[in-house]
């Protein structure tokens, strides 16, 4: 989705993702920099690991961590501007 269609929270999700994610995924495909590309990550029906992309999966992840991948510590609302803006790859 195009950056000029996100809504306020979409907009604050992709400010948390460009600090704390995009140093390792790609929002805008599928190939590998760190972790895989998490183009339409909501939308498959698995991530990579094989686990649904439902937004518990995707918190654990990214509150706990997992595999090579670094727990991220957030508040509730940086998490939450996060998921929406998830939705929108
Ligand atoms: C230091 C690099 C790094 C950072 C920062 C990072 N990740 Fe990851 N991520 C990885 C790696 C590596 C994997 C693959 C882990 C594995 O398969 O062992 C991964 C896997 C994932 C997966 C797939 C999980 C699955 O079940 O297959 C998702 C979704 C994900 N990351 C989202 C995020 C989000 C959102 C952020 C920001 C809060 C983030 N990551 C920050 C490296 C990173």
């Amino acid at each position: 989705m195009p950056a000029s269609q996100w809504t306020p929270q979409e907009a604050r999700g992709a400010a948390v993702y460009q600090a704390n994610c995009a140093r390792c995924h790609y929002p805008t495909n599928t190939h590998s920099l760190h972790g895989p590309g998490l183009q339409a990550i909501t939308k498959v029906p698995s991530m990579p690991s094989g686990a649904p992309p439902t937004d518990e999966r995707l918190t654990d992840r990214i509150l706990h961590g997992y595999g090579m991948m670094p727990a991220t510590s957030l508040t509730d609302s940086q998490l939450q501007d996060l998921l929406a803006y998830l939705h929108t790859l």
